[in-house]
């Protein structure tokens, strides 16, 4: 059938974003491919899902997600207007790239980063520039700013390296740009700093954060825009009316009032992220310091590809994330830190396969 006289050319032309395997129920894997957290959210917010009324479901949530956006300016020392609620960050990327990016503009990015942007970019109509890291994963702020993009993302820390831009070069980017400069925040919980104190001196700045990491809700699809009110205002006008269900409203809203509890999980996973890091470099994988939920590792030289470990710690029930498409990526591992035995497994796996 010949569909291309139907289908838009951008959207004929593009690859598709590939998410990481999801496993089919019933199949158990250590699953460190998706950079989901490996513990339950704490007992008060799964006490939030047990008390939901099932006869409210018939009924349309808040479409603004008014409740959640409350609770979050309570936590974040924002205005409820500032912020904007997304099912997932996902859904935000979209709201961003409808919001800024005309057709044939410019998105600018640092590459390698989170591939997603690219497709948004193409569905989009936009223009991409993806430029290289400098050297020790540098931000390439001048080409950035020589593109004169409608849009830069940065994802900090960086997705799939997660190393961190220091805060000031942010900031510099930001006076700089004379476009929007989008901080995707979704591993920050994990890192030492944030950009929030960034906005109140830069009004072409929008931090994007989300659930599914830290907070251990992916399935429930959550994100946060924060922002000028002026800016989230417009946004909100090329969102979907109800765009973030009534579970994962009321989930994100306990989520927010028990912040601290999430506290020992976050730490667990920043020191395993350290002993992994150590363990994987004293068997020759190279890996950059991190400040996320994971660790992006070169495969020692002379052995297996990035690809045969895949394939090999799959088969042994480890999923892992390999960038196919990549070429920067081509000897790369991303490797998601979970809990302490199951990275004493994933340990002992690459002891055998390394024998
Ligand atoms: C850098 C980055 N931003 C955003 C997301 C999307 O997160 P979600 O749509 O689950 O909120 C991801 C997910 O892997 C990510 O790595």
């Amino acid at each position: 059938m010949n569909i291309h006289r139907w289908v838009r050319p951008e959207v004929l032309a593009m690859a598709g974003y590939q998410p990481g395997e999801q496993p089919e129920a019933g199949r158990s894997f250590i699953k460190l491919n998706t950079n989901e957290n490996p513990y339950d959210p704490p007992e008060a917010v799964r006490q939030a899902l047990a008390e939901a009324d099932w006869h409210t479901l018939r009924l349309y949530p808040e479409p603004s997600s008014r409740p959640v956006r409350t609770a979050a300016a309570a936590a974040y020392g924002l205005q409820a207007e500032q912020i904007l609620v997304g099912n997932g960050s996902d859904d935000l990327l979209t709201i961003l790239l409808r919001t800024f990016v005309a057709p044939g503009a410019t998105v600018a990015v640092p590459e390698p980063t989170y591939s997603l942007y690219h497709s948004l970019c193409q569905i989009q109509g936009g223009s991409f520039v993806g430029i290289p890291w400098l050297p020790e994963w540098q931000l390439p702020l001048a080409s950035l700013l020589a593109s004169e993009a409608a849009l830069i993302l940065l994802a900090r820390p960086n997705a799939p390296s997660g190393h961190v831009v220091p805060l000031p070069v942010v900031a510099e980017l930001c006076r700089r740009a004379p476009g929007i400069v989008v901080l995707d925040e979704a591993y920050v919980d994990f890192a030492e700093d944030h950009g929030l104190p960034l906005l109140q001196q830069h009004p072409n700045l929008v931090i994007i954060r989300t659930f599914s990491k830290s907070m251990a809700l992916a399935g429930m699809r959550i994100g946060l825009a924060f922002a000028s009110c002026e800016l989230i205002e417009q946004m909100h006008k090329v969102r979907d009316s109800y765009n973030v269900n009534r579970l994962s409203q009321q989930l994100a809203v306990a989520a927010l009032h028990h912040l601290q509890a999430y506290q020992p999980a976050l730490q667990a996973i920043r020191q395993q992220r350290q002993l992994l890091s150590d363990a994987l470099r004293q068997r020759g994988f190279q890996v950059p310091d991190s400040q996320a939920n994971f660790v992006l590792a070169a495969v020692p030289g002379n052995g297996r590809s990035a690809a045969e470990w895949l394939s090999a710690l799959r088969e042994a029930g480890i999923l892992v994330r390999y960038f196919a498409s990549d070429p920067a990526l081509r000897h790369h591992l991303r490797i998601t830190i979970g809990t302490p035995e199951e990275m004493a497994q994933l340990i002992a796996q690459i002891d055998r396969l390394l024998a």
